[in-house]
């Protein structure tokens, strides 16, 4: 029997894996072949999708991308023995793009079921649970703070103090949220991991309720994920059903169950306050803090929301905590899966340690534009993040050195332009984005963008340039320093610096005439 893997993933179903898969069984069929296809993540290497992998007594080979319609022809050319073909990669494990990563969160991604405990267990998964539920929850609290790490949802706020905070709370019962909103544009990272290795987040769900005391989760799901609200909730089904999740988690005297909600699809639900509203049943519209949700959170109890990439990350964490710390720079310790998007010949998940510059993301991993023009800007860390021009690749990937140079990580979306982009339009299309998702709690944000779109209209259409880029500056002031949250509060961060690093394209002299 030939054992074939085939991903599951948007990624790879959006360009045909499910016909593929069908194809592959009707021709197995017809030539009387034996062949198993188990369908898995995917890898991350999205210009290969579908990428097929065969197992091979020399490691699993792979083919990609795969088309619908070419099954027939990759068989007669012996591609199920590992035969050479224009499609084919060689051995997978060895491709450049994942020899360069540090794969700890991702580790299975791409390689096991996601829906088998058996294979989960198989390739280290549980014994991070394991051990936490060995523990002192105090003392899996201090493991996680020690390590350092902090959140992937975009603050990069320390995970252990958040958790420490729920854990010393008193109530009747207490929550874990993940959120699973992923609205950032170019990112994907918690879709891959709940629809390839849906098993990690529920164990670290499992550790962050054995630490805090919390009995019942929830995870957020976006409906525009309908692979991964499927996967998740069969993971969800088995993992009680292995005594992973119930009145006795691991056969410890914890109890831990979760359910999966489905959001309607709004930019601001991703917001946690915002998504507590949400989640409780009505319209998604920001709370003002404090109190803060580990405090008074989900139905007014004590709630830990944590990022999916957090949560997923937590068993590998508490497998090796010493590991996981000793990767990262500076504050910043760790794995971060960089999710490549955009105009970007390599675009995919790259799972590496903090500190890689912005530059050898951009031109040696993403291997330049798909368009083959110069790279213009890279907009990094989502609708509200700062687009950063050449002169700044030498930037670090870390919250602290992009926080310093008037950018954020934010989710680690990166998403590449070449230089046909107008930024003035980008510009435009912040405070766009912004006026469409506000959820119009608060006045800054709710006008704010509404004019800032108008005078960016005004200024592309000539009108007043100069009047109208101060108008637009004086409301990058106000939205910034009077917004409630970071919706209004960080969509000045495009506009700026669309303006500071492309004065030329809002009708200014280039920095370099400025200058002088
Ligand atoms: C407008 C807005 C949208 C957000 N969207 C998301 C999101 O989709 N996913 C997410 O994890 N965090 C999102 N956040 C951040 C959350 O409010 C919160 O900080 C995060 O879920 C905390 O988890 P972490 O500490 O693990 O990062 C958003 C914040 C804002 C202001
Ligand atoms: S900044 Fe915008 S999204 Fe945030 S609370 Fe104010 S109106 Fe709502």
């Amino acid at each position: 029997m030939t054992r074939v893997f085939l991903p599951l993933d948007t990624f790879a179903v959006a360009c045909g894996a499910d016909e593929i898969a069908e194809e592959l069984t009707r021709e197995a069929g017809a030539r009387g072949l034996d062949v198993e296809i188990v369908r898995t993540g995917s890898r991350g290497m999205a210009w290969l999708e579908p990428l097929l992998e065969v197992e091979t007594g020399e490691g699993r080979i792979g083919y990609g991308p795969v088309e619908p319609g070419e099954i027939a022809a990759l068989l007669d050319a012996g591609v199920l023995d590992g035969a050479a073909h224009e499609r084919g990669i060689g051995r997978v494990e060895e491709h450049p793009f994942l020899q360069g990563q540090t794969r700890l969160t991702f580790a299975r991604c791409g390689v096991i079921d996601p829906l088998s405990l058996d294979s989960y267990r198989a390739h280290g998964g549980l014994a991070g649970l394991e051990r936490a539920a060995q523990m002192e929850p105090l003392a899996v609290v201090a493991e996680i703070t020690d390590s350092g790490l902090r959140g992937r949802g975009g603050a990069g706020f320390p995970t252990g103090i958040k958790w420490k905070t729920v854990a010393e709370a008193s109530a009747d019962r207490k929550y874990i949220v993940a959120n699973a909103d992923e609205g950032d544009s170019g990112t994907f990272a918690d879709r891959m991991i709940m629809e390839g290795d849906p098993f990690a987040l529920i164990e670290g769900m499992a550790i962050a309720g054995l630490a805090t005391g919390a009995t019942k989760g929830f995870v957020y799901l976006r409906s525009e994920y309908p692979v991964a609200i499927r996967v998740l909730t069969e993971a969800v089904e088995r993992a009680r059903a292995g005594g992973v999740l119930g009145p006795s988690v691991l056969g410890s005297p914890h109890a831990f169950d979760i359910e999966v909600r489905v959001g309607a699809g709004a930019y601001v639900c991703g917001e946690e306050t915002s998504l507590l509203e949400s989640l409780e049943g009505r319209r998604g519209q920001v709370r003002a803090k404090p109190p803060l949700p580990a405090i008074k959170g989900l139905f007014g109890r004590p709630t830990v929301i944590n990022n999916v990439v957090t949560l997923a990350s937590v068993p590998a964490v508490m497998a090796d905590v010493g590991r996981y710390k000793s990767l990262g720079f500076g504050r910043s310790r760790g794995t971060m899966p960089l999710q490549i998007a955009g105009n970007v010949r390599y675009g995919g998940l790259y799972e590496a340690p903090f500190g890689i510059t912005l530059g050898q993301i951009v031109d040696r991993i993403g291997g330049g534009t798909a368009s083959g023009r110069p790279v213009k800007a890279v907009q990094v860390g989502g609708p509200l993040g700062a687009y950063f021009p050449r002169e700044l690749f030498d930037t670090p990937f870390d919250y602290e050195s992009f926080a310093g140079r008037d950018g954020l990580i934010g989710h680690a979306g990166i998403v590449v332009f070449d230089d046909t982009a107008d930024m003035a339009r980008q510009a435009r299309f912040a405070f766009e984005f912004c006026a469409v998702e506000s959820c119009g709690k608060c006045t800054p944000c709710r006008v704010g963008a509404v004019r800032g779109r108008e005078a960016m209209d005004k200024l592309i259409a000539g009108e007043r340039p100069a009047a109208n880029l101060e108008l637009v500056e004086d409301l990058c002031n106000t939205m910034k320093f009077g917004s409630l949250c970071a919706l209004g509060g960080f969509t000045p961060y495009p506009v700026m610096s669309a303006i500071t690093h492309f004065p030329e394209d809002f009708g200014r002299p280039p920095m370099s005439e400025a200058a002088e």
